[in-house]
């Protein structure tokens, strides 16, 4: 007997002005399934799981829940059926608590008002249900962003649901919270939830979903079991060619020792102490709270330092600000860059061209033809998916406002560069270009400091990785030595 889907879409389009985000998608979800859809970035999968979830109405098309055609979706008809998301976005609210986010907007009550107890008690066995180890009682500020993002699913969780769709949800967890999610998609997976998974990290894919279905540029390609593929052929139907190198490198000298850090202290850092030479590209490793941000925003002077010193080839910096870092010559493309980066009701140009405006009014070169060839040039070599350099950059997919951001940062004429997970959400055929560029800074004579949670990314593009764990460097090793046992080893270290 055939299994019958439990949601079926049929010949969704989507037209936006000028863009065309899903063109005639035909595609079914089984229950008791894990259901991977990854594409590029702009390909359309943040689009597709709006129209599941009733945020947006195709264009055309047609939607079968149960065997049943939905009319008129809408959020709350979605949640009604059991449909949930779980968004690429956290929405969760800061500064109330755990349970109470979990709870947000349908408080349970005790006469008219809102029952605590009851809350926190139900919210913790949600929670436990999952096997989060989370006090439901905690402000959801207090927690790191990989623990917010379990929040984040024990939200949609705590109604009946059918169907859950994540949407990038292991973009911010680092290994270990990685295991939680992996679990927890078991468990939902076994409970006979369909579960839909986006992922631009190819390894997770083979670890935990049974299908796999690829877009491209709004179309539907190909869905396959896991087992019946492998990650060579879905990066080639992704991007439509073949990406083999994933980590290139390039013919470089290191030159002399530029920047020099010593005994950086702070109230999370003890007497950090190291160098790096031009040319050189640095990775910084360690699990969540060893203390990688923290080092690149003392060094940035986005954090103040109790103790230590840090020298610019040869010369002692003052540093105590950002501005006074940037001035100096020290870049820092900052890991929440939701927060620090971006200009949501500005176009793709002006956020491109923000903090670039100065470094152009310096040289006298700005003038709008200009800064509008840089602009351009720099949506090219990204790849930066928009129909033009005027949209709107909340228009664009998540993927591709990251990639901006990061072109932003590459536009800064540094010595020193700090990239914080430079390439969080990024898709393969991007990344690799973002390598690439980082290697041509490196080529160019720039200092290079990379922070990635991603091990096999970290090892591929540094020349040298420093090990952190408690605020301490635990060790180093270099590109000829390194292995992800050794590195590992080091992170775990303990005092
Ligand atoms: N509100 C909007 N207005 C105009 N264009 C939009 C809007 N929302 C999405 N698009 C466009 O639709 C296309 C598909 O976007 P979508 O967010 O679905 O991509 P995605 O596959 O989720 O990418 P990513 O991996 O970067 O998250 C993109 O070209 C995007 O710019
Ligand atoms: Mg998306």
């Amino acid at each position: 007997m055939e299994k019958k889907p439990i949601l079926e879409l049929k010949e969704i389009t989507k037209r936006y002005p000028g863009v065309v985000a899903l063109d005639q998608v035909s595609i079914s979800f089984y229950s008791g399934e894990v259901h991977a859809i990854v594409g590029e970035n702009g390909a359309g999968k943040s689009t597709l799981i709006k129209i599941m979830t009733g945020a947006i109405s195709p264009t055309e098309g047609k939607m079968f829940f149960e065997g049943k055609e939905v009319i008129d979706n809408s959020p709350q008809k979605a949640i009604e059926m059991g449909i949930t998301a779980v968004y690429q976005e956290l929405n969760l609210l800061k500064y109330l608590t755990v349970a109470e986010n979990v709870y947000y907007n349908r408080f349970p009550k005790k006469g008219p008002f809102i029952d605590y107890q009851k809350m926190k008690k139900d919210a913790g066995e949600v929670l436990e249900h999952l096997g989060v180890a989370i006090d439901p009682a905690e402000l959801v500020k207090n927690l790191t962003v990989g623990y917010q993002q379990l929040v984040e699913i024990a939200k949609s969780l705590s109604r009946t649901v059918k169907v859950i769709i994540m949407d990038e949800p292991s973009a911010p967890l680092t290994n270990n919270e990685l295991k939680y999610l992996f679990d927890i998609v078991k468990k939902l997976k076994d409970e006979g939830l369909a579960v839909l998974y986006i992922s631009h990290r190819m390894e997770e894919i083979f670890q935990i979903c049974d299908k796999v279905s690829v877009f491209r540029d709004g179309h539907y390609i190909s869905t396959k079991a896991v087992v019946n593929t492998t990650k060579d052929e879905l990066i080639k139907e992704m991007v439509n060619r073949e990406i083999s190198d994933t980590y290139p490198q390039v013919e470089k000298e290191l030159g002399e020792v530029s920047l020099e850090v010593k005994g950086v202290t702070t109230s999370l850092l003890k007497n950090i102490s190291f160098s790096v030479r031009r040319g050189e590209r640095l990775g910084i490793a360690g699990l969540v709270g060893a203390g990688r941000t923290e080092t690149a925003r003392a060094i940035f002077g986005a954090d103040r330092m109790e103790k230590g010193e840090i020298y610019l080839n040869g010369k002692l910096l003052h540093i105590t600000s950002p501005a006074d870092a940037i001035k100096e010559g020290i870049a820092y493309l900052p890991e929440d860059r939701k927060q620090l980066g971006l200009f949501l009701n500005m176009s793709v140009k002006d956020n491109l061209l923000f903090s670039y405006y100065p470094e152009l009014a310096q040289s006298r070169l700005i003038n709008n033809k200009n800064a509008t060839e840089v602009c351009d040039q720099q949506i090219v070599t990204l790849k930066v998916k928009t129909p033009t350099r005027e949209q709107l950059i909340s228009h664009l997919s998540g993927g591709n406002q990251q990639k901006v951001i990061v072109a932003k940062w590459m536009l800064m004429d540094c010595d020193v560069i700090i990239f914080d997970e430079p390439t969080r959400g990024i898709d393969v055929g991007a990344k690799q270009e973002i390598y690439q560029l980082i290697n041509m800074l490196a080529k160019e004579g720039k200092t290079i400091i990379v922070i990635s949670s991603e091990l096999p990314e970290l090892m591929g593009i540094s020349d040298r990785i420093l090990v952190m764990a408690e605020g301490r460097i635990t060790g180093e090793v270099d590109r000829d030595t390194m292995t992800q046992k050794k590195i590992l080893e080091l992170a775990s270290v303990e005092r």
